[in-house]
């Protein structure tokens, strides 16, 4: 075999693995995307319980269930402040309007902003199926919010041990919403974030 038709086949052999993979993974993402959003409230049946943590409650007594409230009523009706204020932004299930009965369910910054669309997770059983969430809550979750985009950023909101600022230092800002006292009251540290 001569060399340009060495690379050839291997340029074949390549597209032959590769390209169904990209598709699988292709599909992955889509249906992360188009999965619903279903609300804080559809969480709170399954996870407010004292013995499984109390992680509805928790997120309620924080600025995220409060990130309406905080705008004006003309600010309310700007899709501009919406965008980050609002759960599912313009998203299948989520926030589409004001004054829209089911869009004032999405108001605030709920559960599956940080934890993904929960369509399919709603249906997880103790002791048996849970179906993982769309996405996890990591850095790059908080920050489709958390960027110079918001009129409040400021760019020394944070300031890490070494004296870095930054308007927004993940491990700072995640030990502030990872539910640690929910976590402390099952007897654990946030089994992914406590350590950061
Ligand atoms: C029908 C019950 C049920 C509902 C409704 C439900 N969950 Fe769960 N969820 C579970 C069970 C069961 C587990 C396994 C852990 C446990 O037993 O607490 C779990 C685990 C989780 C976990 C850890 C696993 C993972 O995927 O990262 C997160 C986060 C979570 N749920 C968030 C939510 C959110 C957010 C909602 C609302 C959109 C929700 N859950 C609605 C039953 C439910
Ligand atoms: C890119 C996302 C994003 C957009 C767009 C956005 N916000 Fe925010 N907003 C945030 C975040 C994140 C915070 C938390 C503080 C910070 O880091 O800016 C916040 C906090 C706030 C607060 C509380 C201030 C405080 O620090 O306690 C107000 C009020 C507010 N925003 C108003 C608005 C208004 C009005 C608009 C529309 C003109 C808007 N936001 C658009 C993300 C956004
Ligand atoms: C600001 C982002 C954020 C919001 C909003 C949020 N969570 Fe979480 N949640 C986290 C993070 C971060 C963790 C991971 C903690 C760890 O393991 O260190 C977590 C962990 C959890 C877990 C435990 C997962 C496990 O591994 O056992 C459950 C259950 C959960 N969240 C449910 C909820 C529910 C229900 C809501 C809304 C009522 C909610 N969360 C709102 C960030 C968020
Ligand atoms: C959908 C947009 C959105 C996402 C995603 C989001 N936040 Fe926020 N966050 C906000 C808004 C808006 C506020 C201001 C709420 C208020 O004060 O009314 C806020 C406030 C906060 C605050 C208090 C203000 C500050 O910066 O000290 C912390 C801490 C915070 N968020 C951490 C996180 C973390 C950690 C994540 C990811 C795990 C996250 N947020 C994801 C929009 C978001």
């Amino acid at each position: 075999m001569n060399s340009i038709s060495r690379i050839v086949l291997l340029i074949g052999l390549f597209a032959f693995l590769i390209l169904p993979l990209c598709a699988v993974i292709g599909e992955e993402k889509k249906e992360e995307e188009n999965l619903k959003f279903v609300g804080a409230t559809k969480c709170k049946m399954c996870h407010n319980l004292k013995k499984y943590g109390k992680f509805y409650d928790d997120w309620e007594s924080k600025e995220h269930a409060k990130a309406f409230d905080t705008l004006s009523d003309e600010e309310k009706k700007d899709p501009k402040c919406q965008k980050c204020h609002t759960t599912g932004f313009g998203k299948p299930g989520g926030f589409m309007e004001l004054d829209d009965k089911d869009s004032m369910k999405m108001v605030g910054v709920q559960c599956e902003m940080c934890h993904g669309p929960g369509e399919k997770h709603i249906k997880s059983k103790r002791n048996g199926d849970v179906i993982p969430h769309a996405w996890e809550p990591d850095e790059k979750a908080c920050e489709k919010c958390h960027n110079p985009e918001s009129p409040t950023w400021k760019e020394d909101r944070y300031v890490d041990e070494d004296g870095n600022k930054s308007g927004f230092i993940y491990k700072l800002a995640v030990k502030k919403m990872n539910h640690s006292k929910v976590f402390e009251e099952l007897g654990k540290k946030p089994p992914k974030t406590g350590d950061l």
